[in-house]
């Protein structure tokens, strides 16, 4: 039985490096155990958006793809030190619990790491809200560790790793495994698992 994985795309822009980095990441995740989806905020009707007018069919469409996930990948760009406002927007039309029991990674495309923290200041409270079972590390990906080649996004050596650990720990984390380590630091229970 595969886990239900949606990854959530908040950026604005048509040729974004967070979309682009979600094509990225879901190429590694293995498909025989995530069945995954990409929702991308740009492409909702943005004056039902902005009125929070659930009963619209792109809206309705995308609220139901969020209930039916165990597992949510949220992208953003850091626009102004936190996160999107089309971001926002999209959680503020969600149910109060309406992240109840799934597992959230925080992702961010940023012009520096000088707002890195924005994701944990700003983003992981809204999710802990709303009810989520466990949000795990965030994951900040800059603008001089991606290359666009093409249509493909590369990331440097340290950009890839930080996300592959991030990714481990979420994958773990969606299908209620223990996991070995979080970034390098082993795990002090003996219950872990890989
Ligand atoms: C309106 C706006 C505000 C931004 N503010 C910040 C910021 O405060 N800190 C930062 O590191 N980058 C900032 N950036 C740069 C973006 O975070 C960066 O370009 C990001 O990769 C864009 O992601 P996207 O292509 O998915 O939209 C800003 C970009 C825009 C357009």
């Amino acid at each position: 039985l595969s886990h239900r994985i949606l990854a959530i795309s908040g950026s604005p822009s048509a040729k974004s490096s967070g979309t682009r980095l979600i094509e990225h990441v879901l190429t590694h995740v293995p498909q025989e155990r995530f069945d995954c989806d990409t929702l991308r905020l740009a492409e909702l009707d943005a004056n039902a958006l902005i009125r929070a007018d659930t009963a619209e069919p792109s809206i309705s469409a995308a609220v139901r793809a969020v209930a039916a996930a165990e597992g949510l990948i949220v992208v953003t760009p850091i626009y102004k030190a936190a996160y999107s406002g089309l971001l926002k927007c999209f959680l503020d039309l969600l149910p109060q619990f309406g992240l109840a029991g799934k597992a959230v990674m925080p992702l961010a495309t940023g012009g520096s790491v000088a707002h890195l923290l924005s994701l944990d200041y700003g983003l992981r409270p809204v999710l802990q809200s709303m009810g989520v079972r466990h949000v795990v590390q965030s994951v900040l990906v800059t603008a001089p560790q991606m290359r666009v080649d093409g249509e493909t996004l590369r990331l440097d050596a340290q950009g890839e790793e930080m996300l592959a650990a991030g990714l481990e720990h979420f994958l773990a984390t969606v299908e209620g495994k223990g996991y070995r380590s979080i970034f390098g630091h082993p795990m002090p229970f003996s219950r872990a698992t890989g």
